[in-house]
């Protein structure tokens, strides 16, 4: 939330318009955010996306692609780098995807775009697509959530069908990054105990054993690749891993 405070002046929304928006739900707060939201730290950095795209190259080229709550649209600029068909953007708030679409219009020589206005925990597709992607939204859902969530991402899947997102080391217990989200998640279940609507947004929730046990009992096959442009930590782990979750042919 800081960072986002931090943006330009004139751009980036004011401390007022993100009290607001925290006090409504998660539709309706994306809805209030959405003009600005590409000026805030919410949306996936280039440095991230690009990685992502170098990372999913080598395994495709692929045909058709679904962002997986797309926001404006971040993740369907990876999708245009490696899909070769039709692209597609899910995401339930209308004022994301109006902003998504807008800006959209003005990029020459893109292929055709979907917007599709829909909760992804009830994806309105077949078995259509041969990659989907999601970034940033995970803390959007509550653990009890997820294996839904992953079971619909499965079902829009062809056989064969990649489910990828990155995936950031935790923080480690005790440093700056660790305390700063432990305070975050903290306010917000306080915030949620005591305030309707419930705005679901935490850090601490999407670990990745759990994630990885999540896709298996949806029916993928998992596997994991560092995203090493994003750098290593000091004990030599990656700060940044793909997951790729494959659904069986
Ligand atoms: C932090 S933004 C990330 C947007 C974009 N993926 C990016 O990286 O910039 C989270 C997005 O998830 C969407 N979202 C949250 N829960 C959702 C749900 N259940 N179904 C569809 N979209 C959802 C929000 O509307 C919002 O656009």
């Amino acid at each position: 939330m800081l960072s986002a405070m931090s943006a330009p002046q004139g751009q980036g929304p004011s401390f007022r318009e993100l009290v607001v928006q925290a006090l409504s739900s998660v539709e309706r707060g994306y809805d209030l955010l959405a003009p600005k939201f590409d000026h805030t730290a919410y949306r996936t950095s280039a440095s991230v996306l690009d990685s992502v795209a170098g990372a999913l190259r080598p395994l495709g080229p692929f045909r058709s692609g679904l962002d997986v709550c797309c926001g404006t649209g971040a993740g369907l600029g990876v999708l245009r780098r490696v899909c070769r068909e039709r692209i597609t953007g899910v995401d339930f708030s209308a004022g994301m995807l109006a902003v998504g679409r807008d800006r959209s219009r003005t990029v020459p020589d893109i292929p055709p775009t979907h917007w599709v206005r829909a909760d992804a925990r009830a994806l309105p597709f077949g078995p259509v697509f041969d990659l989907a992607v999601s970034f940033g939204a995970f803390g959007h859902f509550l653990p009890r959530e997820r294996p839904g969530l992953f079971a619909q991402v499965h079902s829009v899947l062809r056989p064969g069908g990649r489910f990828a997102f990155p995936i950031v080391a935790p923080a480690r217990p005790g440093s700056r990054p660790y305390w700063s989200l432990l305070a975050f998640d903290t306010a917000m279940r306080v915030r949620n105990a005591v305030w309707r609507p419930r705005f679901v947004m935490y850090y601490r929730t999407f670990r990745l054993a759990d994630v990885r046990e999540e896709l298996i009992g949806a029916g993928f096959e998992v596997g994991l690749r560092a995203l090493e442009d994003l750098g290593r930590r000091a004990d030599g782990s990656p700060r940044c891993r793909l997951v790729v979750a494959t659904r069986p042919v």
